[in-house]
């Protein structure tokens, strides 16, 4: 079981866990069986692991992974997690530390990650993730749905498509963040183009895809 999806959203997942318990157990179950069952023997290239709860899970059916995250914090918790050395690769950065490499994975996996991202730059992000894929990998990318009932509090910026949020750190300190939520046919229209085999979910609490890239 999934244990670690809302390691940067604690107030989220408590009321999700009051109000959504069940929709949420069964999604988050019904999301792990599917990664598990569609990773299982890939490499895979994962991207924003965070502290590595996932990363745990997708280590016992993948043929390798390699987990990136730009926090050195998180980093330094997945790391702890001693996982198989032979299986397991975390390294710190983004998808650029990857530019000067051959290095070709068959599965990506982007998991609570897509909704930071500014929707300007979707489509030259999943160009440049498809870039270190082979032909016939798989991708599969998971995030929230929007629960105003949560306390995810949003706000637009004059001249801006995304979405913000207000993210309070443990110093205190207070930023806005990009936070952008879609509906089925907001990533029909975002991962219909240049894929194959598209499946779209839609649950209460999360949205799921997978596709292989063409
Ligand atoms: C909401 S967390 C999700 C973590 C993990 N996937 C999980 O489900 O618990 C998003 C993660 O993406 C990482 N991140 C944000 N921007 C990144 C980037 N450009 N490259 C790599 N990691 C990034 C953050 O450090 C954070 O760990």
């Amino acid at each position: 079981m999934w244990q670690n999806s809302y390691i940067y959203d604690g107030k989220i997942s408590d009321v999700l866990c009051e109000r959504y318990q069940l929709d949420r157990q069964g999604e988050e179950q019904a999301i792990s069986d599917q990664i598990e069952e569609l990773l299982a023997g890939r490499h895979v290239l994962e991207l924003g692991c965070g502290a590595g709860g996932l990363t745990e899970s997708i280590a016992k059916v993948a043929a390798s992974v390699l987990a990136i995250d730009n926090s050195p914090e998180l980093l330094a918790v997945a790391v702890q997690k001693e996982l198989l050395p032979d299986t397991v690769e975390f390294r710190y950065g983004d998808l650029d530390i990857l530019s000067n490499t051959n290095r070709i994975f068959d599965a990506a996996l982007v998991n609570f990650w897509f909704s930071h991202l500014s929707k300007n730059t979707t489509a030259q992000f999943l160009r440049k993730l498809h870039s270190h894929l082979s032909p016939g990998a798989i991708v599969f990318i998971v995030d929230h749905i929007y629960l105003p009932e949560a306390g995810d509090r949003l706000f637009n910026q004059p001249g801006k498509t995304d979405t913000f949020k207000v993210r309070e750190f443990g110093d205190g300190i207070k930023q806005q963040i990009v936070r952008n939520y879609y509906d089925a046919d907001k990533l029909r229209n975002i991962f219909a183009l240049r894929t194959s085999q598209l499946k779209i979910q839609v649950g209460n609490c999360f949205w799921w895809v997978n596709y292989r890239p063409i």
